[in-house]
């Protein structure tokens, strides 16, 4: 018998703003998007954190939404990466939804890091199957790179963000002035991911990092704020047009570094920031390459310099434990879910996959950065 087919496809359209104060009275961006989106009413989930170092937030967001005319309720959990390492938030999260009654015609409004949006959005898209989402993100890292893209997820089983979903928001709101009150380690950490997407997407972005290198360690306003909008147009550019925004095939070609960075921030504990982890992971594969002959020695040079300059790590003791680490390969291809792909450098702005890599070759990589490190 032939079978019944179901065909159909849905169109995604989200845009990423960039603001200053943006529960502002005077700021009329979230009235808008609010007016477009017609929600019923809103959940605002505020990472603790955020509405600890912003204590007139949690009202300013309230009192703006209220007079949007949108009936409206703030609720403060934590975040972090802990937030992920289980599903505690998440059901935290379902209970206030269920009490507020949301539904599909509701939105949730999340605040916070790049975790605490992974959570908000699990939570957001498995309740009803999936209630809107509008991502305000709070950190650097999740401004430019973790709350642009259409992805959430906890982590499960020791593993990153191995229960989630795919699940585009409505629209993304970056308000700048939501990173003055991140602490210089965060704010750095965020880096990481502007110097990966510049060097596998676009070697000018590089260049224009490297020069501007001092006043981005040192958080300049100005400076910071290109790169967050440089870095998440780069992002938003891969999953529009990228072929595969879903992730179906295996290929990533935005996880430069990440390979090693996962399984660096588990050895650790999450002692590492994941964007610390990222800078370790660039380093480490920029070497293999070098080694390989892939990569020129002065480019890598530049690349080290660069990551060092920011004021990233290029080194852990976790990199001292080979084996454990080489075990990450096999869970980057696990997740991938079929052949493994690994993002390396030809040279800079210049991106290549390969399916293997020679743990010979890695394990002699982490040696020369060793080597290296105990010279500074
Ligand atoms: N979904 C995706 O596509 C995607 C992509 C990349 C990374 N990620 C995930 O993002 C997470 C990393 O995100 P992150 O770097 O933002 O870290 P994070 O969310 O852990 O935040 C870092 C720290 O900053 C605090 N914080 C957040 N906003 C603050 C503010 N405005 N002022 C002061 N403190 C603030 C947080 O409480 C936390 O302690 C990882 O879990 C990673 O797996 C997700
Ligand atoms: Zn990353």
């Amino acid at each position: 018998m032939d079978p019944v087919i179901c065909s159909f496809s849905l169109p995604f359209r989200y845009a990423v703003h960039f603001t200053h104060g943006a529960f502002q009275p005077s700021n009329p961006l979230v009235r808008d998007l609010v007016a477009e989106q017609k929600p019923r009413r809103i959940l605002v989930a505020m990472e603790e954190n955020v509405a600890f170092k912003n204590p007139q937030l949690p009202r300013a967001a309230a009192d703006y939404l209220a007079a949007a005319g949108v009936p409206a309720s703030v609720h403060v959990l934590p975040g972090g990466e802990a937030a992920k390492e289980s599903a505690a938030v998440v059901r935290e999260l379902h209970r206030a939804m269920e009490a507020e009654k949301l539904c599909r015609h509701s939105c949730v409004a999340a605040i916070g890091g790049g975790a605490f949006l992974d959570v908000a959005g699990f939570a957001a898209a498995t309740l009803h199957r999936g209630i809107p989402l509008l991502r305000f993100p709070s950190t650097l890292l999740a401004q430019a790179d973790a709350g642009v893209g259409v992805k959430n997820g906890i982590n499960f089983a020791g593993k990153k963000n191995l229960v989630g979903t795919f699940a585009p928001p409505r629209a993304v709101v970056n308000d700048l002035d939501l990173l003055a009150t991140l602490p210089t380690r965060e704010r750095r950490a965020g880096l990481s991911e502007a110097v990966k997407v510049g060097l596998i997407r676009d070697a000018a972005f590089f260049e224009w990092i490297e020069a501007a290198a001092e006043p981005l360690r040192e958080g300049n306003a100005a400076e910071i704020e290109t790169l967050v909008r440089r870095c998440a147009a780069l992002h938003i550019a891969h999953i529009a047009t990228g072929g595969d925004p879903f992730e179906k095939g295996s290929r990533r070609p935005l996880d430069f570094g990440h390979w090693a960075a996962h399984k660096l921030e588990q050895m650790s504990a999450f002692r590492l920031r994941h964007g610390e982890a990222v800078a370790i992971g660039i380093a480490l594969d920029s070497v293999y390459a070098a080694r390989t002959g892939d990569l020129s020695r002065a480019e890598l040079e530049r690349i080290l310099g660069t990551l060092q300059r920011l004021g990233l790590p290029l080194f852990a003791p976790e990199l001292r434990c080979a084996e454990e680490l080489l075990g990450g390969l096999d869970e980057f291809r696990e997740h991938l879910g079929g052949e493994l792909c690994v993002t390396l450098l030809r040279g800079i702005g210049r991106a290549w996959e390969v399916h293997a890599m020679d743990p010979g070759g890695i394990r002699a990589a982490i040696g020369e950065r060793e080597a290296r490190e105990a010279r500074r």
